[in-house]
């Protein structure tokens, strides 16, 4: 059940393992990489761990680094869960994906989903997905957690020092 991740997952263990693996000196997508990594194996039952980028002139969203099977590439701003966390720019939990109308079944395991949006410099810079394989996976405390997490990646590309040219 859920309630097993509660007792099972220490938070801050985890946020100083994060934390640890960010070099301010690297890229962004660098750092990025890592910390998606890190998560997609520490936290359990998540088959999709990643970010798509935001194109404001194009008005949809790009996949970027992420872990888990390969997936859609391109989502228009509005549809499906990260599109519509895109354009509402707030967090989205979806705890059976089955219900949400606009779902988009990039991988047909994912059954349940926590989306969150990363800021640049306050603009809407890219959303944060992650699945897992079962019903109702993210409790409160994962959700304050993955949100956390959202604005450490937003922090991190707020002060990032270099793009790779
Ligand atoms: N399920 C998402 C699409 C992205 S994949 O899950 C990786 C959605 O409905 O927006």
């Amino acid at each position: 059940s859920s309630l097993l991740y509660n007792k099972s997952m220490n938070y801050s263990i985890l946020t100083d393992q994060l934390i640890s693996l960010i070099d301010p000196e690297l890229p962004f997508i660098s750092n990025l990489s890592n910390l998606l990594a890190c998560l997609h194996n520490e936290l359990p039952s998540l088959n999709w761990t990643g970010i798509y980028y935001y194109s404001k002139n194009s008005e949809v969203l790009y996949l970027g680094p992420f872990q888990g099977k390969p997936a859609c590439t391109i989502i228009p701003l509005g549809k499906g869960v990260v599109g519509t966390c895109a354009l509402k720019k707030k967090s989205i939990i979806v705890q059976n994906v089955h219900t949400f109308p606009d779902h988009i079944a990039c991988d047909s395991a994912s059954k349940s989903e926590f989306t969150a949006p990363i800021f640049k410099n306050d603009k809407l810079y890219a959303v944060l997905d992650i699945d897992s394989d079962i019903y109702s996976r993210f409790t409160e405390q994962d959700i304050q957690f993955l949100k956390k997490t959202a604005s450490l990646l937003s922090d991190l590309i707020s002060s990032a020092k270099q793009e790779i040219s």
